[in-house]
């Protein structure tokens, strides 16, 4: 059996008692078989049966459980560099988009390309996520804004999940903003959501969740609780995109409508904040689009003192998160939202496996779980998110194989 030892410091990030107890083990081994976790613990009580293959040494480094970006939208055509430096001027997101730019430049690049041509571009995307340590991704659609190229990114989502290089569990957005071609009739677009797009991705079992964008640009929250009901009827989780520009009770729709995440919330009430700890609904924060947008951070220490879950995620899109660097999003997490390091870890793998429906399955080392984990080139959890580098992920291993990372030489596994 495959077996991983002298770890410096692991994290299993499986006990339950609070946003910082990611269950450190010193001098740890981990044990694993046909893609799961067999044992974890404290190397000096290895039992004998796993202790006769010889061992892949950790070099005294970090092990944690692969991390788990769960709010991308990876899958689009083009880009958006332009518009960055006409927000460094001045110019505002909302005024970009108003003037036929933002969501809606994406969606004309998008529909553009075709299948294999997606498939390229964000198994490119994913491949670098790996590298630094990220093994599970949840992506959305929503610039397709058609039934056809809806459906051709959700296929890619499928298509990157069956043969890799990570997990990848999707989401349709298609309510992300009414494209421009509907402009005058936005019933008639939650229509099209509701009654083609929806149904039809369902009946292929092409996403796992429904997101809508509540905004005064995109949705008003009578319109998320329409296309959230039908979602749910055709088994697709609803999950929100809510108080990101304004607030304006977007998180207490997201309790309300019993969403599994409620992303962004920069603008959260002090009642919203009590309705997802109620409602025991995943906050979602996204410092890279705070910081891009130029943001004040989402209430991070409120939400995590009324026991609300805060999971880290990147927002990676071409508009207002244009990076997938997840440890980078992490110590902004740390510095902006004034989360621990620990709880940063804890939001980027335990609580952001909540957030995708597979808590216990991956983001955590535990026996049972998926051999998911990363090597990290630190000491420990808070030397690895202060020493910001391009990369500290040496090893990244998703079901027991290696996805990134030397095999020779290195002493890695
Ligand atoms: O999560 N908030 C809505 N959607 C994206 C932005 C998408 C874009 O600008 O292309 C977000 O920030
Ligand atoms: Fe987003």
């Amino acid at each position: 059996m495959p077996r991983l030892e002298n770890i410096g410091c692991l994290a299993t990030c499986t006990n339950p008692s609070g946003q910082d107890d990611i269950g450190l083990i010193r001098d740890a081994a981990l044990v694993w078989k046909d893609g799961i976790v067999r044992w974890v613990g404290s190397a000096a009580a290895l039992p004998p049966e796993y202790a006769e293959e010889p061992a892949w040494d950790a070099g005294g480094r970090l092990v944690i459980p692969g991390l788990i970006d769960a709010h991308t939208h990876l899958a689009f055509g083009g880009w958006r560099a332009g518009e960055f430096s006409d927000r460094v001027r001045g110019r505002s997101y909302l005024e970009i988009a108003a003037a036929g730019g933002g969501i809606a430049s994406t969606v004309r690049a998008t529909r553009a390309l075709d299948e294999e041509t997606l498939l390229a571009r964000a198994r490119r995307f994913l491949s670098e996520m790996v590298a630094l340590g990220v093994t599970t991704v949840e992506a959305k659609s929503g610039y397709g804004l058609d039934l056809e190229t809806e459906l051709r990114l959700l296929r890619v989502y499928r298509r990157l999940d069956e043969a890799g290089p990570a997990r990848v569990v999707a989401t349709c957005l298609a309510a992300h903003v009414v494209p421009p071609e509907w402009a005058g009739d936005r019933v008639g677009y939650v229509d099209l959501v509701v009654d083609e797009i929806l149904p039809a991705v369902a009946e292929r079992g092409l996403a796992d969740f429904v997101d809508v964008f509540v905004e005064n640009s995109a949705f008003s929250a009578d319109e998320a609780r329409r296309i959230c009901a039908r979602g749910r009827g055709l088994g697709l989780r609803p999950k929100l995109h809510v108080d990101q520009l304004s607030g304006g009770g977007g998180a207490e729709l997201a309790a309300e409508l019993g969403a599994v995440s409620a992303d962004h919330l920069e603008s959260v009430s002090e009642a919203g904040i009590a309705a997802l700890a109620e409602a025991g609904v995943v906050a979602v924060t996204l410092p890279l689009a705070t910081l891009y947008l130029d943001q004040a951070p989402p209430p991070a220490r409120a939400l995590i003192d009324a026991g609300v879950a805060v999971a880290v995620a990147t927002d990676f899109n071409p508009g207002t998160a244009p990076s997938y660097h997840l440890p980078f999003a992490m110590t902004l997490a740390c510095v902006r939202q004034r989360m621990t390091p620990a709880e940063v870890l804890k939001g980027a793998t335990r609580y952001a496996a909540r957030a995708v429906g597979l808590e216990g399955t991956v983001g955590s080392l535990e026996r049972g779980a998926a051999a998911d984990f990363a090597l990290i080139d630190a000491p420990d959890v808070e030397h690895w998110l202060y020493h910001l580098r391009p990369n500290a992920c040496v090893a990244a291993v998703i079901g027991g194989e290696i996805r990134h990372g030397k095999q020779e030489g290195d002493g890695v596994p």
